[in-house]
């Protein structure tokens, strides 16, 4: 098959390593990045946005299946527009992508098929929102812009001024744009976080492995919120008995309620859950793979990932090992970071020599002249695999030793939390 993945990040590399296991297909990535050029042909100038180009590009080189990485292709409506044009594509339609691309949608769902999640009130007036701020007495609370925000739009406010400074930066500043003409207002929980992930047809799911992110950019989760500084998996909090509760009460119930709104969810969905004292409840819902989730549960996917994409024929086997992603970033990342740093320690290829039992997930890297310069945020995801998670921890961190570049940083701690 030739098949084209939108995206141009860590887990675009992923994905596309993944496809590439069994050389039969001819890969293509648009933006894609200087370590995935190793693997897949890059068109630099499309972006994952451009959803004229991205379906262009699909046509033009006549491919049987477009993979959609990001979640703002998808609620730009990518996976629709292949769709009209004949093309088959992994990913949801833009209504279904409301289920990330609108947290207001995502929670009346969740209330109206008693999913169970943080209780909550949304709002699309500033005003109102804050004379209801003045009403609550418990805090923290959680306030999260509606739309889209690249991880940035949730805040944990500690206090009533916090509350209040929040609604004025996402609905007067307008700090998100759009994405905060609404905001949802939402009970805080505690417990620890799960991410699974479930492959699905609209009807039929098929569940990936479980994976624990590191959102913050410090050791200890101190620190701005990033993207993801690392990942494990699969989570050891998700248990089997946890697996049965989440199943019955979530995930089922999810995929059902999609397609009884009329909107059917054909693709991945991400369910970010947290298992609370009174059982597990979704903190959100993403459209796509996770980013650095898809580092390490595709290498941990035993399968025909091909088929799974797209006909949902292939059946999961049981995830046998650990795998642990350790990202580099640039220093200052999640703020303002500088790149063009030339990176020592990766081989032509992009992945670290003498270490094959190691992949090398390229995030914002460029090739130029056979050397690999940092070219974004988190630059590099490193995983490695293990018969247990400290081995795979232990493995991946060796292997973050042998790269540098001026001004890299990563946390140190990734899976400790799931180690204890
Ligand atoms: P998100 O950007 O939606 O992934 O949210 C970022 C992080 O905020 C989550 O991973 C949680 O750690 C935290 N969070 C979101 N909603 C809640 C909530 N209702 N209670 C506690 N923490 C939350
Ligand atoms: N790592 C979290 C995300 O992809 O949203």
């Amino acid at each position: 098959m030739k098949i084209l993945v939108t995206g141009g990040g860590g887990r675009e590399h992923a994905i596309i390593k993944t496809l590439s296991k069994t050389g039969a297909h001819e890969l293509i990535c648009a933006p894609g990045n200087g370590g995935i050029a190793a693997n897949a042909k890059c068109f630099s100038d499309i972006k994952a946005t451009d959803i004229d180009g991205q379906v262009r590009l699909a046509k033009d080189l006549g491919v049987d299946l477009v993979v959609i990485g990001p979640d703002d292709a998808l609620a730009l409506g990518l996976a629709d527009r292949l769709r009209e044009v004949g093309i088959k594509a992994f990913g949801p339609s833009q209504s279904a992508a409301r289920l990330e691309s609108s947290k207001a949608f995502s929670k009346d769902l969740m209330k109206k098929y008693h999913i169970p999640t943080a209780e909550y009130e949304v709002f699309d007036d500033a005003e109102k929102a804050k004379t209801y701020i003045e009403t609550l007495e418990k805090f923290p609370t959680v306030i999260k812009a509606d739309g889209l925000a690249l991880g940035k739009g949730v805040i944990i406010a500690e206090n009533k001024g916090e509350a209040l400074e929040a609604i004025h930066e996402i609905m007067e500043d307008k700090k998100f744009g759009k994405s905060g003409s609404k905001v949802v207002i939402e009970e805080f929980l505690t417990g620890p976080e799960i991410s699974v992930f479930v492959v699905t047809d609209g009807v039929k799911t098929v569940e990936l492995s479980s994976a624990m992110d590191h959102k913050r950019a410090g050791d200890g989760d101190t620190g701005l919120n990033t993207g993801g500084m690392g990942t494990i998996a699969p989570n050891p909090f998700y248990t089997e008995k946890i697996k049965q509760e989440v199943n019955k009460t979530i995930i089922i119930p999810t995929v059902k309620a999609m397609a009884a709104e009329g909107c059917p969810f054909s693709g991945v969905i991400f369910f970010g859950l947290m298992a609370t004292e009174s059982g597990v409840k979704v903190i959100e819902y993403n459209s796509r793979f996770g980013d650095p989730e898809a580092q390490v549960i595709l290498p941990l996917f035993g399968g025909d990932f091909t088929d799974l994409l797209t006909d949902m024929t292939e059946t999961v086997k049981p995830v046998e090992g650990f795998a642990s992603c350790v990202v580099v970033a640039s220093g200052g990342y999640p703020e303002k970071y500088e790149t063009g740093k030339v990176i020592s320690g990766l081989d032509e290829k992009g992945q670290i020599p003498g270490m094959p039992d190691i992949t090398v997930f390229h995030a914002g890297t460029k090739l130029v002249d056979g050397k690999y310069y940092t070219a974004g945020g988190r630059v590099l995801g490193i995983t490695a695999k293990g018969k247990t998670l400290q081995t795979a921890i232990d493995r991946a961190y060796e292997a973050v030793s042998k790269i540098s570049f001026d001004g890299m940083y990563y946390r140190k701690d990734i899976g400790r939390k799931a180690l204890s």
